[in-house]
């Protein structure tokens, strides 16, 4: 029998990566992991800890005390379980956006969540979506993707969405967050974002996401199924 199939897609912020991921995992019948979403969970357990968002110190005292899970509703949405509380909405506020990425430059932080997220490719077929799935956390997937764009478009992308979802910011606001991300994820030590060995680059600047979309889907063909 075929061990499981795993598919990682790494790149910036606001990319496309889990709008992408989530329809390639609904095409294939894998179970789509939104790793950000585990991360922005860690930061939300940050804040109502009430510590700062970069206090390391604090952050590997509280660690033993989180338990995460994570399940998916009858819609598939990734639903984030911390000590028992559902925080699917809270992890999506922009303060939370900074406290995730704060808290995933920690080393502590990196290595507690890294048997998480093994485990689900171990136990299924998985499209994993984040920063070092590539090239940390599932070295050896079937396919790897970095994707990425220009950050105005990401820019514009995440305002659109989070407009969408009632959010109120600017779009300014919002590319500054961007920007501060890009920095903050590309530069950290630890499992820095860039693209993973032998990953094939996906630049979407000016794509529609069906045309994002067709060209992953025919890389997974081309990788997965030939
Ligand atoms: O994908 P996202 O924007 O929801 O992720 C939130 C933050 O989590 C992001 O700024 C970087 C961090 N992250 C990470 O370091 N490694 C991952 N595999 C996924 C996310």
């Amino acid at each position: 029998m075929h061990r499981n199939f795993s598919i990682a897609i790494d790149g910036p912020s606001g990319a496309g990566k889990s709008t992408i991921a989530k329809l390639c995992a609904e095409k294939l019948g894998f179970l789509y992991v939104d790793t950000g979403a585990i991360y922005r969970t860690v930061g939300v357990a940050a804040k109502k800890a009430g510590l700062d968002s970069k206090d390391e110190p604090g952050m590997t005292t509280l660690l033993p005390g989180i338990v995460i899970t994570m399940c998916h509703d009858e819609n598939g949405l990734q639903r984030m379980i911390l000590n028992g509380e559902d925080v699917t909405e809270d992890i999506r506020l922009p303060e939370i956006s900074i406290y995730a990425s704060d808290v995933s430059a920690m080393p502590a932080v990196r290595s507690f969540l890294l048997e998480m997220q093994r485990r689900l490719a171990e136990t299924n077929n998985v499209i994993m979506d984040g920063r070092d799935i590539g090239t940390v956390v599932l070295p050896n997937a079937d396919l790897k993707i970095f994707l990425t764009a220009a950050p105005e478009e990401r820019a514009q992308r995440r305002y659109d969405e989070l407009l969408l979802r009632g959010v109120s910011t600017t779009y300014e606001e919002v590319l500054r967050d961007i920007q501060y991300r890009d920095m903050n994820d590309s530069m950290r030590s630890t499992s820095p974002l860039r693209p993973a060995e032998g990953a094939e680059i996906l630049d979407t600047t000016g794509n529609t996401l069906e045309q994002s979309f067709d060209l992953v889907c025919s890389l997974i063909e081309e990788k997965l199924f030939q």
